[in-house]
């Protein structure tokens, strides 16, 4: 019998994740995956033009949830979910990453009896004020298995008390899918569309609530970006919870009359890959960019004060800047004169889905 396993996708985060792993599945004919979208991200360039390029089947199910508060979109994933899972009655239920359909698809999972696996599981950034870090630990002890990027996380889920025999480390998926694109990435024309063939310039991204969502924070980021901004421009990909902010505060002028900034709409995953690779350094508070230019040896500057992958500081090309304007130059400074070089931490070699699938296999078969 085939291992039957429900798969669960949701916002941006997570499809660079579940590609390399869709496609394992395809190569084994002992698996029957179903890919479920909990819809939270629905913008064309959020969620289906990834689809494409990174060749995800389309979703067998699509939840259609869309934005919300926090309570509102969870609620909503579980009450949609369920029946999904009575229907199709899974071995198990695959989810990734952090986001809030990860913690309602893993708690509708659980309540059923049906196991859940957790793909980079174990990751703490020890602020409890992220709601990811909430859904982290929660979706995390609610799962049978869960699958680790780096040793940091498999520590964290030894102190929690979790069965080591239920924790792997296996690498990072989103490495597999960074490696297996990267060739393709280099054909963009993004630097000749953007005007950036052979000139410097520097990227950032940005939509944590805790830098958009106030004026003031946002601001300070915005006038470190622009002085930076004078030693190459600053592509700014804008995320849909940034653009609002960028409207409702005035800044969206001072963004669009400035030679520092070359603010853009949300990015696809090749075009993106192909600037972070080239780009003289990186300013973010996205989770997996810190990652991806550790493998490409770009400097990446995280405008937070702490993160959950502590690997991509310790052996990464990563510093953890905070928002202070001063401290965020001096870092930039410092990232300018230093040699940084591609650096791989243990596992992310591109193979991390041909680790998991056995795994899968001896455990639910
Ligand atoms: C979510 C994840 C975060 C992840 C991020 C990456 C949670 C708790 N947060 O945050 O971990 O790093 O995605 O992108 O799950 N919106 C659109 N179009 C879209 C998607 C969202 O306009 O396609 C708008 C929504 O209406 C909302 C805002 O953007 O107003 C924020 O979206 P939401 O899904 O609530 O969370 P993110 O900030 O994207």
């Amino acid at each position: 019998m085939a291992v039957r396993l429900v798969n669960v996708v949701g916002a941006r985060p997570n499809l660079m994740k579940i590609a390399p792993l869709m496609k394992a599945y395809r190569q084994n004919d002992r698996f029957e995956p179903l890919l479920v979208h909990t819809g939270q991200h629905y913008d064309a360039n959020m969620s289906s033009l990834f689809f494409e390029q990174l060749g995800i089947p389309r979703p067998d199910v699509n939840l259609g949830v869309g934005s919300g508060s926090h309570a509102e979109q969870t609620a909503a994933i579980m009450q949609a979910f369920e029946p999904v899972l009575l229907e199709y009655r899974p071995d198990a239920v695959v989810v990734v990453g952090d986001v809030n359909g990860t913690l309602a698809c893993a708690l509708v999972a659980a309540k059923l009896g049906i196991p859940v696996v957790h793909i980079e599981a174990g990751l703490r950034s020890f602020d409890r004020t992220m709601p990811e870090e909430i859904n982290r630990i929660l979706t995390d002890s609610v799962s049978h298995l869960l699958f680790c990027t780096e040793e940091s996380a498999v520590e964290n889920l030894s102190r929690e008390g979790v069965d080591p025999d239920r924790v792997h480390l296996v690498g990072n998926l989103m490495i597999d899918a960074l490696e297996s694109h990267r060739r393709l990435a280099e054909s963009s024309s993004i630097l000749e569309d953007l005007g950036l063939f052979s000139r410097p310039y520097g990227l950032t991204t940005l939509h944590r609530p805790s830098n958009v969502d106030d004026p003031v924070v946002l601001g300070r980021i915005l006038d470190a970006l622009e002085e930076i901004g004078r030693d190459g421009p600053i592509v700014f990909p804008a995320h849909p919870r940034t653009v609002q902010r960028l409207d409702a505060f005035g800044f969206r002028e001072r963004l669009s009359s400035s030679r520092a900034f070359i603010l853009v709409e949300p990015l696809g995953y090749l075009e993106f890959l192909k600037l972070m690779a080239h780009a003289m350094v990186v300013l973010t508070d996205s989770g997996g960019i810190q990652e991806e230019t550790t493998v490409l040896g770009v400097p990446c500057l995280t405008l937070r004060e702490n993160t959950e992958r502590p690997i991509t500081v310790t052996a990464g090309t990563n510093r953890i800047v905070g928002t202070d304007p001063a401290a965020i130059l001096t870092a930039y400074r410092t990232s300018r004169s230093r040699q940084v070089h591609p650096i791989r931490p243990p596992l992310w070699d591109g193979s991390t889905a041909a680790r998991i699938i056995p795994i899968l296999g001896a455990a639910y078969s």
